[in-house]
């Protein structure tokens, strides 16, 4: 058979489709009128001005002028990848969800990206990446939109806009583009020190990751799970990819960021246009629904917080593989709207203030982004179950709808039943206790430890990825304009470790603050690239 035509990306050319636009070989107006030229205006003479009424010229530049949407706020820069997710049946026990199910296959598709930096920033830059899935299961789309590190900077969504504002370029010089070396960024995280151990993590080798096809991904907050006979589990969500995780070094980072600014984008596309199709395996800490929602003095509640592996082992529960290429970026990887709030039956958020506040901003910034409330009829959007809302009209409306009665129930468009019966598997909010008082704005005190996670993870360093991380801070906490910015992240430092603090002084040209008296913790060797690659199934 003659080879399919394909563009020199490999993707097979839209043409082929039916789709709204590109349908038949002719040239044609919005409106499907031919086209004889559109190569010239319709002009007064050959050399006279040009026409108002030129509806062609009129309607080809306006459509172009308007073909630029807003970047995403954060993660603003990504590449994406369809795939499918099969389920090993190991969750069955603890989750009705059913594409965790024995032998589902579920369709997905994952959106790496890093944070901080513009559309078109680098992507070697030290960062964290994002990882999103987008479980298109047959009981509703189910979003797992997590990042590579395991923490988040801070415990409550409110501050969420301040993190951001402190990361993203000054104001006044918009710089730096898409690295963290800056005195806002470090003005942040050491006057709010519950950030301490997100940075950490990425001034680590994990910042700087070789491939997003080596890389972690995490949940990060604590989610609830139902299984079939009603019982609850808190989980933690983990990706662990088959290939290891690995990193850059800081050089080559700096180098290939010059010589080649899509380094992330062009590996996952050509690996998988090679046939390397990048393999993680999802697994799962669970831990028991207790009344505190604490572990072993570990606020289950705070996202600043991990569970070491060593003390709840990760249990393997199915496996992802990207197995082909968006065709157009824009109309995949652009407009696809993740949102930790698009849950199935048998996975439900938990009381994790960061995670609350998720669950209003997603859909909001979307409204703007995508123009309008109508992004989930976009192709890439679409729920793959069955829809049937009550949702009606808007900008970019694109479905038309019948009957006259958007109400349940109604005596004039049939009246299906307002809810589903219990037999119909449908999506139930666990009732969950809360507090006898409420309306407070205060953390509690279990999320006031900020130090002793930071040194675990530095204790569970190799000499080498200690090395790194030294010359991490001290690149770019050297960048910084004020000195007392400088000296205010060192005194944190000195709070996590005294070798690491007198490391970044010493390259730093100042004198290191004297550590406290620190308690003692016990490494966790999963924390280390090195000695935590994740062994493969057999
Ligand atoms: C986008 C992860 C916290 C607001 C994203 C994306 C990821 C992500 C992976 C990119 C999704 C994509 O590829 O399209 C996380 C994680 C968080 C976190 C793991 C903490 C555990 C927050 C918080 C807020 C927030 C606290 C706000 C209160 C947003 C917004 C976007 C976004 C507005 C852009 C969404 C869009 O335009 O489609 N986040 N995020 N995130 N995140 Fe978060």
């Amino acid at each position: 058979a003659a080879a399919e035509p394909r563009t020199p990306t490999g993707a097979v050319p839209s043409a082929d489709d039916a789709t709204t636009a590109q349908q038949g070989e002719r040239l044609t107006t919005s409106q499907g009128a031919r086209l004889r030229d559109t190569d010239h205006s319709l002009r007064a003479g050959a050399r006279g001005p040009v026409l108002l009424q030129d509806h062609h010229l009129r309607e080809k530049i306006t459509h172009f002028d308007h073909e630029r949407i807003p970047e995403r706020v954060v993660h603003a820069r990504g590449a994406a990848a369809h795939g499918v997710f099969e389920s090993f049946g190991t969750a069955a026990s603890v989750t009705c969800a059913d594409f965790l199910a024995p032998g589902r296959r579920t369709e997905v598709f994952t959106r790496f990206s890093t944070v901080v930096g513009s559309r078109g920033s680098m992507d070697t830059a030290r960062d964290t990446r994002g990882f999103a899935t987008k479980f298109y299961t047959d009981e509703g789309t189910f979003d797992l939109v997590g990042n590579n590190i395991p923490v988040f900077f801070i415990q409550d969504a409110i501050k969420f806009p301040d993190v951001i504002h402190a990361a993203k370029p000054h104001p006044d010089r918009e710089i730096p583009q898409a690295q963290s070396a800056h005195d806002t960024f470090w003005d942040f995280v050491s006057l709010h020190t519950e950030a301490q151990h997100h940075t950490i993590w990425f001034m680590a080798d994990r910042g700087i990751p070789r491939s997003f096809r080596m890389m972690e991904g995490f949940g990060i907050h604590t989610f609830r799970l139902t299984n079939a006979d009603g019982e609850t589990s808190l989980v933690k969500f983990h990706w662990k990819p088959l290939l290891g995780v690995h990193s850059l070094t800081w050089e080559e980072a700096q180098m290939i960021g010059g010589t080649d600014p899509d380094f992330h984008r062009r590996d996952l596309a050509d690996a998988i246009e090679a046939g390397a199709y990048p393999q993680w395996e999802l697994g799962l800490q669970v831990l028991p629904d207790d009344p505190e929602q604490m572990f072993d003095g570990i606020d289950l509640l705070d996202p600043t917080k991990i569970i070491p592996e060593e003390l709840v082992p990760v249990q393997r529960v199915g496996r992802l593989t990207l197995d082909h290429n968006p065709r157009n970026y824009f109309a995949e990887t652009e407009q696809v709207a993740f949102h930790p709030g698009n849950l199935v039956p048998g996975i439900d958020v938990t009381d994790d203030p960061l995670l609350q506040g998720r669950l209003f901003s997603y859909l909001d910034t979307q409204i703007t982004r995508l123009g309008g409330p109508n992004f989930a009829q976009l192709p890439i959007n679409r729920a793959h179950a069955p829809v049937n809302d009550m949702l009606r009209d808007g900008y970019g409306q694109q479905a038309d709808h019948a009957g006259v009665a958007p109400y349940r129930p109604n005596s004039l468009d049939g009246g299906c039943p307002f809810t589903a019966g219990a037999d119909e598997h449908a999506f139930e909010d666990l009732p969950v206790r809360v507090a006898e008082s409420v309306r407070e704005r205060r953390n509690p005190e279990s999320f006031s430890d900020h130090f002793t996670q930071p040194r675990m993870f530095w204790a569970s360093m190799t000499d080498v990825e200690k090395a790194h991380i030294v010359s991490a801070y001290a690149f770019e906490l050297g960048r910084c304009y004020e000195t007392t910015i400088r000296e205010r992240q060192l005194a944190c430092l000195a709070q996590i470790d005294p070798e690491l603090c007198r490391g970044v002084a010493e390259a730093l040209g100042l004198p290191a603050p004297k550590s406290p008296d620190l308690p003692d913790v016990t490494p966790s060797p999963a924390l280390s690239q090195v000695g935590g690659t994740w062994p493969v199934a057999g």
